[in-house]
């Protein structure tokens, strides 16, 4: 079965199909040819997920799933949130973000912070949202080169390495993301392909 990511992302479409069964055909946008940068001007998560998806369907009438992720810090309200790509500038780059996030959190020991995921699906024109969360701590210094994002400094709860430190399989186990993709995945199993595992 053919779906739509809406994500050009490699880091996550190589993440998403290591958990989609193989008989799933994951299309990325510019697999179907839509080459701009699709807004995330929403305030929530879910909003941002939803307007993803809205936006490929609409223009192509596909079945399609769009996520959104934000790290959220407890001693921060919530920040950075919906505005984790962009915490510390238009260019997402992350070792400013995590600079950023470290310097907001200098003498502050409530570390407490989570990664919340949420995917929005439109599946044969019906709107379904899923979520994943992965509780942890954000460390003083960086440690690991796997992954992407906050990773470096986000020590997942009751583990000994950061999500950096860990291969895509260990991190799958337990990260937000495969958390929210695996309801996905149960759910197109339920809904289409009685024979997806
Ligand atoms: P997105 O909505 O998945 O694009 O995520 C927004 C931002 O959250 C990314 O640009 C990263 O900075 C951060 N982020 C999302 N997922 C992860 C992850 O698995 N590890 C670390 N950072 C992440």
């Amino acid at each position: 079965m053919k779906l739509v990511f809406a994500s050009n992302n490699k880091h996550k479409i190589r993440e998403i199909n290591h958990i989609l069964d193989d008989r799933i055909t994951l299309l990325s946008l510019s697999d179907i040819n839509i080459l701009e940068e699709i807004p995330e001007d929403e305030p929530l998560i879910e909003g941002n997920a939803l307007f993803k998806a809205r936006y490929v369907y609409n223009a192509t009438g596909l079945n399609v799933f769009a996520d959104d992720t934000g790290l959220e810090i407890e001693a921060l309200n919530g920040l950075p949130g919906v505005h984790s790509a962009r915490f510390a500038g238009e260019n997402k780059d992350s070792s400013a973000n995590i600079s950023k996030v470290l310097s907001m959190l200098k003498g502050i020991t409530n570390r407490k912070a989570r990664f919340r995921t949420v995917i929005a699906l439109i599946f044969e024109g019906k709107e379904y949202l899923f979520e994943g969360v992965a509780s942890g701590t954000i460390i003083d210094d960086k440690r690991g080169n796997e992954g992407f994002g906050y990773d470096p400094v986000f020590l997942p709860e009751g583990r000994e390495f950061t999500f950096a430190q860990m291969d895509l399989s260990e991190k799958n186990k337990i990260s937000h993301r495969a958390i929210a993709f695996e309801k996905l995945k149960e759910f197109l199993r339920q809904h289409t392909l009685s024979d997806i595992r």
